[in-house]
């Protein structure tokens, strides 16, 4: 759908910002920041424009989503912005029948177990998401070098929403189909691969200068399953935008045994939770990719000096990648609880502690 918008900014205005530049792993001014729900959650300015109007809603909002997507880099001045949305509107935009419960997350009404529920996946079309693209408008005009990232969740995640019918601490219904009808799996992804590549796109051509991928739950696979069952989708995903040229992130939680195969999946960027440090993060990435993190967001409920001390700890295991390629980040999203004033605080320090 055109937009007919006439930018302010030039194109790529962010071409030269710390994040792109680490993210390419060219030298840096600092080590570039930003949070994992950066937006929403904790900040009392973003409680206030959300009174009243449900997740989902407000993702279709584009004033409201440049609004809240604006929020933290005026208050922490990160590095890069975020775009407001969930993972799962794609799958509303295709007209499932899902919804966000607060406090509990994605929950669908009819769950996909079989292959005749598969025909309710279909394609996404860049005119099911038009908020989507004239938010993205709004924002890199008014953003100017800072850069946009876009994101999704990645084929596994939104299959484990799918396929339990909603937040699941075991997985076991999606690992049951994984192991038990690999064929009706792989279709499963395999379409989940093609909505994500596309509203990807939509986000990449509306003005996002890099993408991240959040394969969130994947962490509960082994290596040789994530190979089999999980890579060649999310592979494909990769692919799917590489031609753009944006920095590609991927992301999961405790998968620390997986990075190697994230970063194969075809990853520029590998972010890395807390669990492991960012030396031996690289050692199993190995060279030729940037990585993301890893600061433990729990941490940020501690005494000011022992942020320091742990994130002093994060900036000397980053200096195994040689001085560009790091690009700050918590190891997991910022809790809802997080004081706002100790994100700012930390951004900041990372700045100065970093400067070259
Ligand atoms: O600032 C940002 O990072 C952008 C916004 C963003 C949201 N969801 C908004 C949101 C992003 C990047 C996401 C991604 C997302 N959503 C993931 C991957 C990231 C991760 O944390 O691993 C996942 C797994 C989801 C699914 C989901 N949506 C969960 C688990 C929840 C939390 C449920 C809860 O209330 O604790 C949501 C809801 C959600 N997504 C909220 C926000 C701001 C809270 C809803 C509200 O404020 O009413």
């Amino acid at each position: 759908v055109p937009t007919g918008r006439q930018p302010t900014a030039a194109p790529g205005a962010a071409h030269d910002s710390a994040f792109l530049r680490a993210c390419r792993r060219e030298p840096v001014p600092h080590t570039p920041v930003w949070f994992m729900r950066q937006a929403g959650r904790s900040l009392p300015e973003y409680l206030k424009v959300r009174e009243g109007i449900p997740m989902l809603e407000s993702c279709m909002r584009p004033d409201l989503v440049k609004e809240i997507t604006l929020q933290p880099v005026r208050r922490h001045r990160v590095d890069a912005a975020i775009y407001f949305s969930d993972i799962v509107v794609p799958l509303r935009a295709i007209g499932l029948d899902l919804d966000i419960k607060p406090g509990v997350g994605p929950v669908v009404a009819d769950p996909i177990r079989s292959r005749a529920d598969l025909e309710r996946l279909r394609p996404l079309e860049p005119g099911d998401v038009g908020y989507v693209t004239e938010a993205i408008g709004l924002l890199v005009d008014e953003l100017g070098a800072t850069p946009l990232i876009g994101f999704a969740g990645a084929p596994f995640t939104l299959a484990s929403y799918l396929v339990e019918g909603g937040p699941s601490r075991n997985h076991e219904r999606t690992k049951a189909m994984m192991y038990g009808d690999p064929e009706l799996w792989a279709d499963l992804l395999d379409r989940l691969a093609d909505i994500t590549a596309a509203f990807l796109t939509v986000q990449i051509e509306a003005g996002a200068s890099a993408v991240q991928l959040f394969d969130s739950w994947v962490g509960a696979l082994a290596p040789a399953d994530y190979r089999r069952s999980v890579l060649p989708a999310s592979r494909k995903v990769f692919q799917a935008v590489a031609g753009h040229g944006v920095p590609r992130i991927h992301f999961g939680v405790g998968t620390g045994e997986l990075l190697g195969l994230m970063g194969e999946a075809g990853a520029d960027v590998v972010g890395v939770d807390w669990r492991v440090p960012l030396d031996e993060a690289h050692r199993r990435v190995g060279p030729g990719k940037a990585l993301q993190g890893n600061l433990d967001p729990a941490v940020l409920f501690a005494p000011e000096a022992a942020v320091r001390a742990k994130t002093a700890e994060v900036l000397a295991a980053a200096e195994a990648l040689g001085g560009t390629g790091h690009i700050f980040n918590l190891g997991h999203g910022v809790l809802p609880t997080t004081d706002p004033d100790a994100l700012t605080r930390l951004v900041a320090h990372v700045h100065e502690a970093t400067a070259r």
